[in-house]
């Protein structure tokens, strides 16, 4: 049962999951630091760079692609087939066609197992039951290699009290011409156990001479905190200790990010791994 009711899209607005290049438009920055951070902190744990990786929800694939072009042996998985077909042709051959899998997060399973893991910006906050979490550490750790690394970029939310506000804005700059504005946000007051919310995802597309056109899409996302997340996991079973990171892989600023001594309190979007038994 939902206590928040849906948000409704804008008038003529278009279901922005069914348009990845839009998408990928929204999300154009360099994607460099993050994945090289993915792979120094696969390295600290494995103690040496992971030779295979796959990045899950991996929409047109942008850290596989970056991985496989580095010498990295890659795949991506992704529930939505014109994101698949995107990444096959943006990988331009650096990635194998049948290294672009369609699946689901919930239940998957790699043609080999790899030594990193990774769901990038918050990805894992689509899944917002116990049992599709738990399904998913499943397969995870069915994914990877003995010692291998699942890390994720997720938002951690206080244990008590209300979740986090999501506000992200941001402005992209289109080739030949235009702009798009992209909002993100959460609506709503949260509901369930994990709890979850509204997240909005909106992006205004300005072309001149041309009508401007809303893309738009809704979906509940998990608000999650650190401690019920380890706890989940410890319940899986087959992993190592839950390492927490001072910052997500995904952050704007150039520093480094560092491993935190504790949970204590720790919220907002972090970088988060585990260890392969
Ligand atoms: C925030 S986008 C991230 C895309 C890409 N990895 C990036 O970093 O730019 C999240 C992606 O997760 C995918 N996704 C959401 N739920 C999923 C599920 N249950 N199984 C597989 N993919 C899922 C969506 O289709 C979308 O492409």
């Amino acid at each position: 049962m939902t206590f928040s009711p849906r948000p409704v899209p804008p008038n003529g607005a278009r279901d922005l999951s069914r348009y990845p290049n839009v998408y990928d438009a929204a999300f154009s920055w360099d994607r460099t630091q993050e994945a090289r951070t993915f792979l120094r902190v696969a390295s600290v744990r494995l103690g040496r760079s992971p030779r295979s990786a796959v990045e899950l929800g991996c929409g047109s694939g942008p850290l596989a692609r970056l991985w496989a072009s580095w010498g990295i042996e890659s795949y991506g998985l992704d529930r939505s087939a014109s994101a698949i077909r995107r990444a096959r042709d943006l990988s331009h051959g650096t990635v194998p066609a049948d290294h672009w899998l369609q699946g689901d997060l919930r239940k998957f399973r790699l043609p080999r197992r790899v030594e990193l893991a990774v769901v990038p910006l918050d990805s894992l906050g689509y899944l917002v039951t116990t049992d599709s979490l738990v399904e998913f550490f499943h397969d995870a750790w069915k994914s990877l290699a003995a010692g291998g690394i699942l890390a994720v970029d997720v938002t951690l939310h206080p244990i008590r009290g209300p979740p986090l506000p999501i506000r992200n804005e941001w402005k992209v700059t289109l080739r030949p011409v235009g702009s798009a504005r992209v909002r993100w946000r959460s609506v709503g007051r949260p509901w369930g156990s994990p709890r979850r919310r509204w997240e909005v995802g909106r992006v205004d597309v300005n072309v001149p001479g041309q009508r401007s056109q809303v893309f738009w899409e809704t979906k509940p996302h998990l608000a999650i905190s650190g401690d019920t997340l380890r706890s989940l996991v410890n319940r899986v079973g087959g992993f190592e200790e839950m390492w927490v990171y001072s910052d997500a892989a995904h952050r704007a600023e150039s520093h480094r990010i560092r491993r935190l001594a504790s949970l204590g309190g720790v919220r907002g979007p972090r970088l988060i791994c585990w260890q392969r038994q």
